[in-house]
């Protein structure tokens, strides 16, 4: 039997350059050796206010940008979270073997919360619902960024603790983050995260921008003065930062790049860079133009809500039980 791939992304923004490197690159080369399913998660989104209709076409949106970007229905079930109920009944079930001192630990809470005014409870009992997304698909590997390290080693805790605890039988999952790539930096401050809720609008390439823009905001990514092209994230964090994306974009290796471009300025590195980058989100945005107008989307949801319900619903039963929550 192939092992269990699970993984997911919010609907929270246009997804950028950094998640297509950190992580659905990951969900399409992991998906014929494995048994893959991968969710869209709304209700993960809903921590923070969101605009129901944005919300609403951000979620068809960001599920159409998965199968531009190759991750096949055919081998893979693509589903949307609020559409299988078992999600928030797991996560209840999680949240009750969970202490909140774990919980105001995250660093991902800790940053999101002094960044708002009103701060909802489900910005805090997030993980809980990401620890049920990962254990009602007993997935084995979960690729992300390196930002989601801290939620899996939650996912972790909790597997050992509720096995422990309850003589449970769920798998220990393990994360899939990649080597070059766990973490792409903002254009515009390469000590900071690339996000795709950034204010400034320079610090992130979307998978949709036009290809004009892309070439702009590569054009004016903060470098350093030196004017040469190495590696060396520490002094050099912005160049390391275009290299890793180059490689990531080229197949080509950050020491390959070094050679290549040993002779040349940042001028002409960041427009080669450029060329790689609009040359693979150029095919991906006519997929996705073409998806997100045909009928063809809904039927793959629908079928794979079903396909997700099933699973879920049976690992849900085997939980409950394990906990006496069943006559
Ligand atoms: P989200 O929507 O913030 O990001 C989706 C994926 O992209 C990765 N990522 C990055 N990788 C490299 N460089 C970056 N700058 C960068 N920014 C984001 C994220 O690590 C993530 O893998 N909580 C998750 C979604 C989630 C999930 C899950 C993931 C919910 N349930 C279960 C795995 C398994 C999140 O907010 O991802």
């Amino acid at each position: 039997m192939k092992k269990k791939v699970f993984s997911g992304a919010q609907p929270s923004g246009m997804l950028t350059i950094g998640n297509y490197i950190g992580a659905i690159k990951n969900f399409v080369a992991l998906q014929d050796d494995y048994d893959c399913t991968y969710c869209i998660v709304n209700q993960h989104a809903i921590t923070v206010p969101q605009d129901p209709k944005e919300l609403k076409e951000r979620t068809r949106g960001l599920a159409a940008l998965y199968i531009a970007c190759g991750v096949d229905p055919e081998k893979s079930t693509i589903f949307v979270q609020s559409e299988v109920p078992a999600h928030a009944q797991a996560a209840w079930i999680v949240q009750c073997n969970t202490y909140i001192g774990e919980l105001e630990r995250m660093t991902q809470f800790k940053d999101k919360s002094t960044k708002q005014d009103a701060v909802s409870a489900g910005l805090l009992t997030y993980p809980p619902l990401m620890v049920a997304d990962i254990i009602l698909y007993d997935a084995d590997l979960v690729p992300v960024g390196e930002d989601q390290k801290q939620h899996l080693e939650l996912t972790r805790d909790f597997v050992q603790r509720f096995n422990n605890r309850y003589e449970g039988d769920l798998i220990m999952p393990e994360p899939l983050i990649p080597e070059a790539g766990g973490r792409i930096m903002s254009l515009q401050d390469p000590t900071s995260k690339m996000s795709k809720s950034d204010q400034n609008k320079k610090g992130f390439i979307s998978m949709l921008d036009d290809p004009s823009i892309i070439r702009k905001k590569i054009k004016s990514a903060k470098t350093d003065s030196s004017g040469v092209i190495e590696y060396d994230k520490e002094n050099k964090p912005g160049i390391s930062n275009l290299l890793t994306i180059f490689a990531n974009f080229s197949g080509k290796s950050i020491q390959e790049l070094e050679a290549e471009f040993a002779d040349s300025g940042y001028g002409h590195f960041k427009e080669k860079l450029a060329d790689a980058v609009v040359s693979v989100l150029e095919p991906i945005q006519e997929r996705y133009y073409k998806l997100m107008e045909s009928g063809e989307l809904d039927a793959i949801l629908d079928e794979g809500a079903q396909r997700a319900n099933a699973y879920a619903n049976s690992t849900l039963n085997r939980i409950e039980t394990a906990i006496g929550l069943q006559r």
